[in-house]
């Protein structure tokens, strides 16, 4: 067997990791952790560590770690048949049950679903969707997308240039031109000294309707918001905020895209977050909690409305030139049908709702007191601490100082892997569904500890 030393070696001399500080990794200056088993909301790795992972990796092992009712099916699928293509009407019996469970699953306007592999690829078959839509229809012009500040919608070309952190755009030349950014919902952060959220709301819609006259309602196809902001700081949307919204987008016949790649199928306490929030997407985007990452899948759920373009757009210009090898791929298929009937028969989405309550409401009785503890959010099982330097002044820290680095750190060496979010001094968690009382108040207490220890108070 190799040894850890060998394995670190090699990792850093051939393995390009994603989002990582590839020049210290290679030095050695990072380390090289080796994740070899799970089971429920634990993970171990190569040392015999045993850690409760609340992040559920990167908030996608919905199920947790272990099932082997998925490991069996993708098992058994692999054994029929490993691969066939979806092109031209062909189909696996798993990859045409899943659209049947998943548009089951999904808000009544809703018709069919296209299979990718993950979130990025998802989106960009939103938007090339939407761009073929308003040729179709004759628009040509209708063709902007417009996204959130915060919002986090992949990294690649034109999903990396939606997504609205600025990470995500340095020295790629992003985002394309095609792409506007509007006001984060982020009520803690964006709002003006003394706003109260309803007229924060009011802001945001005010100023999404200032940029669509601003640029011509005639040159924007779609706006993409995830129900509930991930990435950007895991932050619900304040009160109000997509019944503002949607009136605005349907007045100006502008498409809307809810990615869901984080909400879909329980996160929230609701099947899907656009249930949740009372949102009457267009297109749905669908990855993560689709087969609790057991294997890579993602979806595009269509409503009737852009289908029926869709459909007449094939009958004036042939077959729709647009697919992957791997779309509807039958092991990914295999592993959602298992995971989706896995997440009724187990009753993960009221789990999400009751233990993610008690979660959010422990953490906040727990922290949100402490003087550095700006806000405790949460919304189902995904909540958030936010850090700040000063409480009542609502300053925070400098970033150099990385304290939600920190506080994730001390996290870890609590036994706790916690997220620090990329964009702020904010701790993430989003544990498997199944996660218990007992856990969650693991979870709490190494909170309370980590940020003591992190941040030296
Ligand atoms: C809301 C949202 N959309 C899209 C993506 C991109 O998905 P992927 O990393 O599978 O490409 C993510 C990933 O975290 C996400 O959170």
């Amino acid at each position: 067997m190799l040894t850890n030393d060998q394995l670190a070696q090699w990792d850093r001399e051939n393995f390009f990791h994603p989002s990582t500080h590839l020049a210290q990794h290679a030095r050695g200056e990072t380390p090289t952790r080796v994740i070899t088993g799970g089971s429920g909301v634990y993970i171990e790795d190569r040392d015999g560590k045993r850690l409760l992972d609340a992040f559920a990796g990167l908030y996608c092992v919905n199920v947790g770690y272990g099932r082997t009712e998925i490991a069996d099916a993708i098992a058994a699928q692999a054994q029929e048949l490993a691969y066939y293509h979806s092109y031209v009407g062909h189909g696996t019996e798993a990859s045409i049950t899943l659209a049947k469970m998943v548009v089951d699953r999904a808000p009544k306007n809703m018709s069919k679903v296209y299979f990718g592999l993950g979130g990025s690829d998802a989106n960009e078959t939103n938007i090339k969707l939407v761009w073929y839509y308003n040729n179709v229809l004759g628009r040509p012009e209708k063709k902007k997308i417009i996204s959130r500040w915060r919002g986090y919608h992949g990294s690649g070309l034109m999903t990396g240039s939606l997504t609205g952190l600025e990470l995500f755009h340095k020295q790629f030349d992003l985002p394309l031109p095609q792409v506007l950014h509007t006001e984060a919902p982020y009520y803690y952060r964006q709002a003006k000294p003394g706003m109260s959220e309803a007229q924060f709301t009011a802001h945001c819609a005010a100023e999404l309707e200032a940029l669509i006259e601003r640029e011509g309602a005639d040159t924007i196809g779609a706006f993409i918001g995830e129900p509930l902001l991930g990435t950007g700081g895991i932050v619900p949307p304040p009160p109000g905020y997509w019944e503002a919204i949607q009136p605005i987008l349907k007045k100006h016949d502008i498409l809307l895209i809810a990615d869901e790649v984080v909400t879909g199928f329980g996160r929230l306490g609701s099947m899907m977050g656009s249930d949740h929030y009372g949102i009457e997407a267009d297109i749905i985007s669908i990855a993560k909690g689709l087969t609790s990452a057991y294997a890579p899948l993602s979806g595009s759920i269509i409503s009737d409305k852009v289908w029926k373009v869709l459909e007449q757009g094939t009958d004036e210009f042939g077959a729709i030139g647009h697919g992957w090898t791997y779309s509807a791929h039958p092991i990914g298929a295999a592993a959602g049908v298992a995971n989706l009937k896995l997440i009724d028969s187990l009753g993960l989405v009221a789990n999400a709702g009751e233990t993610g309550a008690y979660f959010s409401s422990a953490l906040r009785d727990a922290l949100g007191g402490h003087p550095n503890v700006g806000e405790v959010r949460g919304e189902g099982m995904i909540a958030a601490v936010e850090l700040v330097e000063d409480k009542d002044d609502r300053r925070f820290f400098d970033p150099a100082r990385k304290a939600g680095w920190s506080v994730a750190n001390a996290l870890l060496g609590e036994g706790v892997i916690a997220r620090a979010m990329p964009h702020s001094d904010v701790i993430g968690f989003a544990p498997p569904l199944c996660l218990t009382r007992a856990e969650a108040d693991i979870i709490v207490d190494a909170a309370v500890k980590a940020v003591k220890k992190g941040l030296g108070s």
